[in-house]
């Protein structure tokens, strides 16, 4: 197990840490940026050995983690556990923690104080907000109190009951615009990036065309700054509906069904645990220990 130094997650970058404005220039050097989910330590702690740029501990945890049918029952309290084992796993890179539903939606006061929390409490180094429109304000007021903030339009899961479900955005030539429109408007409010979620391609491509931050997208096509993906639905760890934009890497479903069974039967057949999974004593003391049950000495006194 590694004992790397846990890495400060706010106000200077910690050494080793991709700084945000390094991931802003990321898009003018037209380098890819790779961004992926993590909800615990393990996964924290692999993402940033496989070298991801950023990783977002997103509300999607209420889905792959907690076992809810929508992100919106997500909490506060548990977004903060998720977002400080992940932060005590990941050195290296940006760690962006996803706001959830009623955290930041009522005033920009409660949007403030919440953002705050994740980066004193739980080592976050920017938030995620979904929307535009009343939610410009809550990116103004979070980003003037110091904490940065990664957009999210497009498909935002929070409100996907308002949008007809779970369903690919701005696919009229007005729902197009309004994207845009949002998209400029949260790069004016102090996004430092935004996430374009099922968005189709050439209405991706523009946007990212007229901004100056890093667009990430997750089914957004490839004419973006970045890609996001969900942890569980990458390496095949989640058995809901997979979205189109999915693409399973691995399926550790299967594999560890096939660890468990052979551990669950090795238990039912005596074959585990074998000789090097077990402790013995010197041969003299366990003499003595017999001796010492024998003689009575470690008969246990009767109550009273
Ligand atoms: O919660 C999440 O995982 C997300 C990504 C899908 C962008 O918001």
């Amino acid at each position: 197990m590694s004992t790397r130094p846990r890495t400060p997650g706010h106000g200077a970058p910690g050494p080793g840490k991709l700084p945000i404005t390094d991931l802003v220039g990321m898009k003018a050097s037209h380098s890819p940026i790779a961004m992926i989910t993590a909800y615990d330590a393990p996964s924290g702690r692999l993402a940033d050995a496989a070298g991801a740029d950023v990783i977002l501990v997103g509300d999607s945890a209420a889905m792959t983690v907690l076992g809810h049918d929508s992100t919106v029952t997500a909490t506060m309290e548990e977004m903060l556990v998720l977002t400080r084992a992940v932060t005590r796993g990941a050195r290296h890179p940006l760690i962006v923690a996803d706001m959830p539903f009623g955290s930041f939606q009522i005033s920009d006061e409660l949007a403030v104080t919440n953002a705050i929390r994740f980066v004193k409490d739980a080592g976050a180094d920017a938030v995620k907000i979904e929307g535009a429109g009343t939610m410009l304000s809550r990116v103004h007021a979070i980003v003037g109190a110091g904490v940065p903030v990664m957009g999210h339009i497009g498909l935002t899961p929070q409100s996907a009951t308002a949008l007809g479900g779970f369903k690919a955005q701005g696919r009229t030539a007005a729902k197009a615009a309004k994207l845009v429109r949002d998209a400029l408007a949260l790069e004016a409010a102090g996004c430092f990036s935004i996430v374009l979620e099922a968005v189709p391609s050439p209405v991706a491509a523009k946007i990212t065309e007229l901004l100056s931050i890093p667009t990430i997208g997750i089914g957004a096509g490839l004419d973006v700054d970045g890609q996001v993906l969900v942890w569980h639905d990458l390496l095949g760890l989640y058995d809901g509906h997979a979205p189109r934009f999915v693409k399973q890497y691995a399926n550790l479903s299967t594999e560890i069904l096939r660890a468990v069974e052979a551990y669950i039967g090795d238990v039912r057949e005596r074959r585990f645990p074998e000789e090097v999974h077990t402790y013995g004593m010197p041969a003299d003391e366990l003499a003595a220990f017999e001796a010492e049950l024998a003689s009575g000495a470690a008969a246990v006194p009767l109550p009273g």
